[in-house]
């Protein structure tokens, strides 16, 4: 497990998403309502779209091209076209700090 700095947890704004790259993977990273992190793959499985371009919508996060939202906690998307997951990645907090493990997904 390795985890690096993503971003600063005081640049997230709520309910908007924020594209970094962790070990050569772009991923979303998601300050929800309730405060909780999330970071799932930000390429759309149904197009080379950004994810974080797109809307966040509850605990989804919706591409803008078709409007197939992917669940921030199982990066499964709710609605067609898209019928592939993206990754969801381990995040932990640290002070101020944002750590995602670029090789570590979350069991679903
Ligand atoms: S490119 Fe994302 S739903 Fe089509």
């Amino acid at each position: 497990m390795s985890l690096e700095r993503a971003c600063a947890l005081s640049e997230l704004e709520q309910d908007t998403a924020k594209r970094v790259e962790v070990g050569g993977k772009p991923i979303a990273v998601v300050l929800d309502a309730e405060g909780v992190v999330h970071a799932i793959g930000d390429t759309c499985t149904h197009g080379d779209i950004s994810l974080s371009d797109g809307f966040v919508e509850g605990e989804t996060l919706e591409c803008w091209a078709h409007g197939s939202a992917f669940s921030l906690r199982t990066g499964k998307p709710l609605n067609l076209p898209a019928y592939e997951p993206v990754p969801v990645y381990v995040v932990e907090i640290s002070g101020d700090d944002v750590l995602i493990d670029p090789d570590a997904t979350v069991a679903v």
